[in-house]
């Protein structure tokens, strides 16, 4: 008897799939089902929570008892998902029957199908087969993910620029590259960036990131563009529309996330305006890492409901200023304020005058999430010298309210 199998690519899109089992395995197994557009029905006793959401969310269909044989009417394929071998074999008796592939979790031998280890780098997918040992299939498997993940063939693996998105001309994509630490990139936002022929990177952008780009990759450091502050956002727009347009496919790299603070809005439209198809890809925003880094939580129970993001670059006189800076004296929960530093004695003054209490907790955090962050804590009074004394620099995150004490013992 052979024991090699034959690799199939399953098209599951609305046929009906038949998990028996509610457990960790089912739990482990559903997902993929489900993003393979299958129809999936579970039949199981209990479910585990993360099941019951989907059930709940009308994503898959439960039937709460034990398996019965008229459960596998409609299906093209059946997850045997529960370790009791007697009621498994007997489901994969009825599935033989009906000449219905049967996974069993229970016994590999007894099986008529077996699922793959399974990494998935955008359009492609790769199933590895162990020959028999799932952690052979899934060494493999860690291996090939790797190499993905770190970088492929010049301008990307299924043809250019994303085949996910189905368009060979040249596009953009909006990617938000984290805080600072390399890591804090998405794993979207990375294998993006590895498949990019042009990467137009703003100042605040990991470093360590761009180091890795292929050779061949244009950098355009967009920081040092130069002209006022309009007229340089106009020339990267033209710079991503003209790339885009000539074919190539451009990741406009920008800290944090592309839409806090980012002008990732306007990029997108004026690409749009073009014809330039854009991804959007979030990324990890400095307003919410920069006071974990420093070991605040934005929200903690009992102590703030609510957080506020506000851009400080604009003092709280200036006629061009849109924040209500005397309404956010008046909440209770978490102020943060991006950009503030050069105008932090006027901003601060502003709270108090409007009732927030001087005593209120601050932290300000410079370059978090890096090799050279800083920390200060302080009060809302007291803050702003404190920073001249410090000599903290942007970029920093102020945090103001009772969370920055909340997780000290
Ligand atoms: C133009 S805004 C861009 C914000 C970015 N899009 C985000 O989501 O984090 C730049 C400001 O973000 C804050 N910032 C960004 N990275 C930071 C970091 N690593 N540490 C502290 N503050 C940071 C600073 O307030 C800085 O002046």
């Amino acid at each position: 008897m052979s024991t090699s199998p034959y690799p199939l690519g399953l098209r599951l899109d609305g046929r009906r799939v038949v998990v028996v089992g509610g457990g960790a395995v089912a739990t482990r197994r559903v997902p993929a089902l489900l993003d393979a557009g299958a129809d999936v029905l579970l039949v199981a006793p209990e479910l585990t929570p993360a099941l019951r959401a989907r059930v709940d969310a009308g994503r898959l269909h439960w039937v709460p008892r034990r398996f019965a044989p008229e459960d596998l009417d409609g299906a093209w394929l059946v997850h045997v998902a529960i370790d009791d071998p007697i009621a498994a074999a007997s489901v994969s008796a009825v599935a033989a029957e009906r000449r219905i592939f049967c996974v069993r979790a229970d016994d590999r031998t007894a099986a008529t199908a077996w699922t793959p280890a399974v990494t998935r780098h955008g359009p492609v997918t790769v199933a590895v087969f162990g020959g028999g040992d799932p952690r052979r299939a899934m060494t493999v498997r860690d291996a090939i993910r790797d190499l993905l993940a770190v970088r492929l063939v010049p301008g990307g693996i299924a043809g250019r620029p994303d085949a996910s998105t189905g368009t060979t001309g040249g596009r953009v994509a909006l990617v938000g590259a984290g805080p600072g630490d390399p890591e804090l990139i998405t794993v979207k936002g990375w294998r993006l960036l590895t498949e990019a022929d042009v990467v137009v990177a703003d100042r605040l952008v990991p470093g360590l990131l761009l180091d890795e780009l292929r050779p061949d990759v244009e950098l355009v450091d967009a920081s040092k563009i130069p002209y006022g502050p309009s007229r340089a956002q106009e020339e990267i727009n033209q710079i991503l529309v003209d790339r885009a347009l000539a074919g190539a496919f451009v990741v406009r790299l920008k800290g944090g996330d592309p839409y806090v603070f980012g002008r990732g809005g306007e990029e997108l439209l004026a690409c749009a305006a073009a014809g330039v198809p854009v991804t959007v890809v979030p990324g990890v925003t400095s307003s919410i890492a920069a006071p974990a880094a420093a070991g605040i939580p934005v929200t903690h129970r009992g102590v703030a409901h609510e957080f506020t993001v506000v851009s400080g670059h604009l003092a709280p006189d200036s006629p061009a200023s849109l924040v209500r800076w005397d309404a956010l004296a008046g909440l209770r929960g978490t102020l943060v304020i991006l950009m503030g530093l050069k105008n932090l004695a006027a901003i601060t003054a502003t709270l108090i005058a409007h009732g927030r209490s001087p005593q209120t907790p601050a932290a300000v955090v410079q370059e978090a999430t890096t090799g050279t962050q800083r920390v200060l804590r302080s009060t809302l009074g007291e803050v702003a010298a404190d920073v001249l004394t410090a000599d903290l620099r942007p970029p920093a995150v102020v945090v103001l309210g009772d969370v920055v004490d909340a997780l000290d013992g």
